[in-house]
């Protein structure tokens, strides 16, 4: 069967920022950002992405677009009978952890989206956001139902293929999405108290970079934030031809996501220290803090519609990415249909993604890693470990598998000076701190 294609570059990009920006701009950085120490994790994390995450972004899409094949069949075609295509799997897995509580968390913004378009948490509710929150998540039912909805839009799209569903999505998505973050960040700025938070956010307390864990959160938040190291822009760079010039785009993309990032943080650390709430609060920073802060506003039932059909918006375009990760390897090893695959693996994250819903409530006393419940587990595993190994991974192929001039060639970087550059900082230079970052963590991990 004839492999699908993107209909226009225009396209490529738009669903490469799509799945990009996400939950992980909004509500994973603002509190891995929060938990961390603000300004001096925020340095590190652009440390991070433009030494590490930008040059891997080009090298994955590349590799992609060289192969024409998935994340495992890339490696098979590119360097067959080799032990590459198992960094394949890491990725494969990593895809599955991932969509399992990403689902979740989209599950609990679709809820909240739902309840601001019916008005009921435009005005704060009797027993507070705090308690109202705390409910729904814990309960046992309603969230696996707002779960099991959000995958059934995601294996929606993805069925729908290439261009008719991932593509068509993004081109619609992308626009009003951007177009409502910056309108909620123009507005957060116009809040009393704001200069708190985006001095919290921007003046660095370099004490924190004494702690180990900064770096890894940071390298971590990196490769989740990016999409990099599950293969899901190896995946979407198969679908592209090799008259697209690759190093600008990803560039572009890399720059795009990390403005999100920012963007949302000035969203929300005004409000947060405008209504005096504590940055560290953790996962459901967002969620929390940010319902009540809307209470407050004025129009603030309206502003909570704009902000989680951003939220909703954001996580679709990323979670169909996700998906496509082991829907497109499962079309090709298994040859199963886009339909089957789309609802097949589908169903498995689902059902991976009640173990991580259920943990925060009738199953809260099992952790996995650490003190950490099943969904940070999970979290921990695939962002900090799986992510940045995947990834490692990737930068060792094109660097030490390939040729000098073969990774240019796949690169578009032919004869141009940044070229050097880039391959000896793929080559060496990120692993090295991959490598570094890691083994400064480990001190830290529990095992
Ligand atoms: N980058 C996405 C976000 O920020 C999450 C994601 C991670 C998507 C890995 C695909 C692969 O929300
Ligand atoms: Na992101």
């Amino acid at each position: 069967m004839q492999r699908e294609n993107w209909a226009t570059k225009l396209g490529f990009m738009l669903a490469a920022m799509g799945s990009a920006v996400g939950l992980g701009n909004i509500w994973r950085f603002s509190y891995v950002a929060g938990e961390n120490g603000g300004g001096a994790f925020l340095m590190i994390y652009l440390v991070s992405v433009l030494m590490i995450g930008i040059p891997l972004l080009l090298t994955e899409v590349s590799i992609g677009r060289k192969a024409q094949s998935d994340v495992i069949g890339s490696y098979q075609t590119l360097a067959p009978r080799k032990p590459w295509f198992l960094g394949g799997f890491l990725g494969l897995f990593g895809a599955f952890l991932i969509l399992g509580f990403y689902s979740v968390v989209a599950g609990w913004g679709l809820y909240y989206l739902w309840n601001y378009l019916t008005g009921k948490l435009a005005v704060e509710p009797s027993v507070g956001y705090g308690a109202t929150f705390e409910m729904f998540i814990t309960s046992t039912y309603q969230p696996l139902f707002w779960h099991a909805l959000f995958m059934f839009i995601t294996i929606f799209i993805v069925l729908s293929g290439v261009k008719k569903g991932i593509e068509f999505a993004n081109k619609i998505f992308m626009p009003v999405l951007a177009t409502l973050l910056i309108l909620l960040a123009v507005y957060s700025l116009t809040l009393e108290g704001a200069m708190e938070g985006v001095r919290f956010l921007f003046q660095p307390d370099w004490s924190v970079l004494s702690n180990p864990s900064v770096y890894i959160a940071a390298l971590g938040q990196a490769f989740f934030s990016l999409s990099l190291g599950v293969g899901t822009m190896m995946t979407y760079g198969s679908y592209l031809s090799k008259d697209h010039r690759l190093p600008g785009a990803t560039v572009g993309i890399g720059i795009m996501d990390t403005l999100f990032a920012i963007i949302s943080g000035i969203v929300i650390f005004p409000a947060v220290f405008a209504f005096g709430i504590q940055p560290d609060s953790g996962p459901v920073l967002v969620f929390i803090t940010l319902t009540d802060i809307f209470s407050q506003m004025p129009l603030g039932g309206l502003i909570g519609i704009i902000f989680f059909l951003a939220l909703t918006l954001a996580s679709i375009s990323s979670s169909i990415s996700l998906l496509e990760v082991p829907v497109a390897f499962f079309m090709r090893a298994m040859n199963w249909s886009r339909k089957a695959a789309s609802i097949i693996t589908g169903i498995v994250i689902f059902v991976l993604g009640i173990g991580a819903s259920l943990g925060m409530g009738v199953l809260s006393d099992v952790t996995l890693i650490g003190d950490n419940n099943i969904m940070d587990s999970m979290d921990y595993l695939a962002s900090n470990i799986f992510l940045p190994i995947g990834g490692l991974v990737m930068a060792l192929f094109i660097g030490w598998h390939f040729t000098k001039e073969e990774a240019l060639a796949a690169t578009d970087l032919t004869g141009s000076k940044l070229g050097t550059v880039w391959f000896w900082i793929v080559r060496l230079i990120a692993p090295v701190m991959i490598i570094i970052i890691f083994l400064n963590a480990l001190e830290i991990l529990p095992f």
